[in-house]
Parts: C-alpha cells; structure tokens; sequence
C-alpha cells in the first residue's frame, strides 16, 4: 500500500501565488515590476508575514471555533505552551492540566503556534476513539515518516484499509457503529492476537526471561569482583553517576535486549539474539533504524515542517544509513517469510509466532507481512521494555508491594529452570494487578496524536478539519476526577476485586480511566501480549 498523500505545504501554495502575482504583473503594469525574480521574492515575504500574522494571531484570537474552549493559565501571548512542553517530559503538562484546568471535556493549548485540543474525560476519548473513530487519523508527517522504514502495516493504516488487515470484526461493526464491506471480515491480524494463541506463547517469555536472569545474576557478579572507585559526595543515591555505583546495572539496557529477543521469537519468529550477543548484525541494524543519532532526531523534528520528499533526498548520512539498514531487515523478513511458505506448503502447522499465524490465515501479500514484521517490532518492543523499567523501578521504591508479589510468585510459580503453563500464570491475580497498575501509572505512551480528517465535533464542540487532537494516558491515568484521591499512588490492591482475583477496570467507574492501550478499533492489537512481556 502507497504512502499517503501529504497535502502541498502552504509555503509552497504560497510561493506559487507570489510567482504568478509576479508574472501578470511583469505582463500588465511592467512599470510596477522589478523583475520577475525579485518581484516574486518580495511578494512571497510579504503574503509569508501577512500569512502567519493571520495564522498565529488573528485567527487563533478572532476567528477560530476553538477560541472559547478553556485554556491552561501558564501560556505566553505568542508562543502558549511551547516552552513548558519542550521543557518537561512528555504528558507531564497535560497530567497537570486535565487536573488543574476547569474543563468540560476539553482544553485547548498551542505549541508551535498550532492550537491543540487535549481530551480530558471518558466522552469525549469514547467520541474519538469509539464512535468517530476514522474520523480521527495519525498525522501525515508520523505516517509517512515511520511508514518509509514501516511500509503501511495495521499501525500506520487508516480506513477500510485498516479494517481489512486488522479486522474490525461484524460484532465491532455494530457495536462501534462503523461501516464495514462484509468481504473485509475473514483473513486479518485478530486471530493471532487471540488468547488461546498467544498462551501457546507463555513458554517464549518464560525462557528469555530465564536468560535474561542469568545475565543479570552474571554481572551482579561481575561487579562484584570490580574494584570500587570512591562515590562523589552526592546526597539522593538516584543522581549518582551509575559509574560510581560499582553494585548497580544498567536495567534499562537489559530490558530493551530481553523484550527485542522476546518480540523478535513471538512476534516475527526470528531470534536476534540481543541478549546472548548484542553486537550481532540484526540487532545492530534494528538499533540504527530505531534509535536515531542526534542527526535523525533533527530530521524527525523536521518532518513536522518541511515536506517528506525533500527530507528523503537530503545528502546526509542518516539517509543512506537508514536505506541500508531499513532494506537489510526488510531482506531478513522476507526470507523468513520464504521459509515460512515453504514449511507451510510441507505441513499443517509452521510456527507459533504471531506473523506466521497471519500468514495461514491466507489474507496478506508477502510484502503486506514484511510491513507487519516491521511494525510489530517497532511497536512492541521499546513499549514492553519501558514497562518493564518501570515495574523494577516501582517494585525498588516499594519493597512491602515485592515482598507480596514474591510470596505470590514463589508459591504459584514453578522454579525458573522449570517449565510454566499458562494456568499457572493466571492463578496470579497479585501479579496481574501489579502489572496493571506499573502500566497505569507510568504508562509507556504518554501522548499520542490524531488529526481531523475532516470537519467534525467531540462533546459537541464543532470540531475543523486539521485540528489536532491529544489524547493522553499519562493524564487520564491519574486524574484524580476519575480515579479518586490516590491516583497518583502506587497500589496494585486497586485492581483486585473482593474475591481476591484481578479485574480489568481498576477501581475507576469508566474503562476510559485507563488509556494506556486505548480503546476501540485502534487499541493496541498487542494489549494481551504486553500483559504477559511485562
Ligand atoms: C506495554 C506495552 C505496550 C503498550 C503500552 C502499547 C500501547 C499502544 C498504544 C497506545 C497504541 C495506540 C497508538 C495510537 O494509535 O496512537 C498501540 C497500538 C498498537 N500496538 Fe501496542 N503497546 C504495547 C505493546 C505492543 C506489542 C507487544 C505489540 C505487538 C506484538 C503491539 C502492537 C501494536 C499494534 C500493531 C498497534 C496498532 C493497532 C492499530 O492501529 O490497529 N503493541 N499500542
């Protein structure tokens, strides 16, 4: 499937009216005209300022729908909120506004002198998640960005294109009120996101998990035997550098190395092998592509202004770079597709992984399943390793939550270098909470965006088309308005119900309390397997 079309940036409408402006004048009124260059240069500065003083402050003040909806009290006349969300980390504003800022289902901030309409409550997430669900699309600059190394699988799809692969099934159809063609409802991605397949999956987890204790257990060891260097005097232990803490590990490298292994057997049936021997080719490539340099990081930034295209052809390195790399893993997954096929055609069954079930449901080209190769990975690996950081980092700072948990574990679980079933872990309803509530309260996708495709309305509030539309997990997750006093506290008991077994919802009224995986025909299609990564 093509790249969407990204509409002509209006820099580029405007430079055109300027040069034809020019041209008739050049024609009409020569003696008005200095030349067609430098009359067609002068034009364009002059519409660009009138331009921008229209969009950043006339129309904004003036004009704009949006103008009467509440606003976070801490914005600069020109700039809003820009500084303050460069500033802190991502969704830490909005968790302060969906608290602080009196609302009735909407707050309205800017950044970059764009106007930013962030959700605060169940409605209006249902409204845009639910009900007008593909009214409501990932931005341009994010679908042709990541779908350049993606290609368009199910993440960066939009319409009845995403509907064919992931299969927004006759029971969503009516439930969430989509249109659906009945010929989009049988080969798609639901099937190997099943429970029943992925608890066939359990051993996966449970293996990379014994090799990633292993390797954890080697380097406590190892640093064990280091000689210690003197610590600075630093009073808070958690601002020492980690080199002068000769006793501590670098977590957060072995949980981005476990869950790229876990993902990688899971999700695409390839082993990269990040934790036995990170410097191996595939993870090397894997990391290039997705944890760009400094130099990626400005082209990334400036995706949100300049058009794809060009950015595609600037002569720096992290183009090439990123080809190479982009092309080398795409050649690893279609030869595991290749073997995929050929072991299909020989027996009933290939492999448990998630692609190859996919692949037997006979509903994707060889190049659809790369596109999907690629973004499972992209998305479930730094989400499921972020998690994890911080479910250790929870556990640290609350050691009465470890020692339940343990006892929990110890009692239900067999010893690590045996084998688990998937009734074992579900009989733990303590871990079950545990799990939830680390991805309750620092879920890892604090912010994700959407743009109206075309003119709409949430809650009632006439909404344009190309108005941006936040919504946050990080601030839904712990409003105190939908959670209660203790939403910012750490208790898994929240999610335990009073015949001691875990539930979903939490102690919230509202499913939309808990945003960490969305909800409806976009929610995270990996939600059952991150519960099982984490
Ligand atoms: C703790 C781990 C995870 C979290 C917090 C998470 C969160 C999310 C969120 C918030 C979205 C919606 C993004 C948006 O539309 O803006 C999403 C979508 C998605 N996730 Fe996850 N994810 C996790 C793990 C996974 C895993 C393990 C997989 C795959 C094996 C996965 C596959 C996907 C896919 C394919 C989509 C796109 C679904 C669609 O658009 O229909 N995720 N995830």
């Amino acid at each position: 499937m093509a790249l969407p079309k990204v509409p002509m940036p209006p820099s580029l409408q405007l430079l055109g009216a300027a040069a034809g402006t020019s041209f008739l004048l050049d024609r009409l009124a020569p003696a008005a005209s200095l030349g067609l260059l430098t009359t067609t240069a002068i034009l364009f500065v002059l519409e660009f300022i009138a331009y921008e003083a229209w969009l950043v402050i006339v129309y904004p003040r003036f004009f704009s729908p949006l103008r009467h909806l509440p606003t976070p009290p801490d914005g600069r006349f020109f700039t809003g909120q820009t500084r303050r969300i460069l500033k802190e980390p991502s969704g830490m504003p909005m968790r302060d506004w969906v608290e602080n800022v009196p609302n009735d289902g909407l707050i309205k901030y800017s950044i970059w002198f764009q106007d930013r309409v962030l959700l605060t409550d169940p409605r209006a997430l249902g409204e845009v998640l639910v009900t007008k669900n593909y009214e409501f699309v990932k931005p341009y600059h994010f679908r042709n960005g990541l779908g350049r190394i993606l290609g368009i699988g199910i993440l960066l799809a939009e319409g009845d294109e995403h509907k064919r692969q992931r299969k927004v099934c006759t029971r969503d159809a009516i439930l969430f009120g989509i249109e659906m063609k009945t010929d989009l409802i049988d080969q798609n991605l639901m099937p190997a996101f099943a429970y029943r397949h992925i608890k066939e999956l359990y051993p996966v987890f449970w293996s990379k998990s014994r090799e990633l204790i292993g390797n954890l257990l080697g380097e406590i060891e190892s640093n064990a035997k280091k000689p210690k260097m003197a610590a600075p005097t630093v009073t808070d232990p958690e601002k020492t550098p980690i080199e002068h803490q000769p006793d501590a590990i670098d977590v957060g490298s072995w949980t981005s190395r476990a869950t790229l292994d876990i993902i990688g057997v899971s999700g695409v049936g390839q082993d990269f092998e990040a934790l036995k021997n990170p410097d191996n080719k595939l993870n090397n490539t894997y990391r290039k592509i997705f944890n760009p340099d400094r130099t990626g990081r400005i082209l990334q930034l400036m995706g949100i202004f300049l058009p794809f295209w060009f950015l595609k052809r600037l002569p720096v390195k992290r183009n090439t770079e990123l080809n190479d790399a982009s092309t080398y893993i795409k050649q690893t997954c279609r030869d595991l597709i290749a073997q995929k096929r050929t072991a299909m055609a020989e027996k009933e069954r290939t492999d448990i992984d998630i692609v190859s079930v996919a692949l037997e449901s006979g509903g994707f080209s060889d190049e659809d399943l790369v596109n999907q190769m690629m973004t499972f990975l992209v998305a479930g690996h730094e989400t499921t390793a972020t998690a994890m950081i911080w479910a250790i980092y929870l556990l640290c700072k609350h050691p009465d939550i470890q020692t339940k948990l343990r006892q929990e574990v110890r009692s239900k679980l067999p010893s690590i270098d045996d084998e688990v079933t998937a009734a074992q872990v579900d009989e733990c309803h303590y871990l079950h909470a545990v799990c939830l509530e680390v991805l309750r309260l620092w879920s890892p996708v604090s912010v994700t965006i959407r743009v109206a495709d075309k003119d709409s309305s949430i809650c009632g509030q006439f909404i344009p088309k190309g108005t941006t539309v936040i919504l946050s997990p990080w601030a839904i997750n712990t409003s105190t308005h939908l959670w209660g006093p203790d939403a910012l506290e750490f208790k898994p008991e929240r999610w335990i119900d009073a015949d001691g077994k875990a539930n979903n919802k939490g102690s919230a009224e509202s499913n939309y309390s808990f945003l960490t995986f969305l909800h409806g025909p976009r929610s995270c299609i990996g939600q059952k397997v991150s519960l099982e990564v984490v």
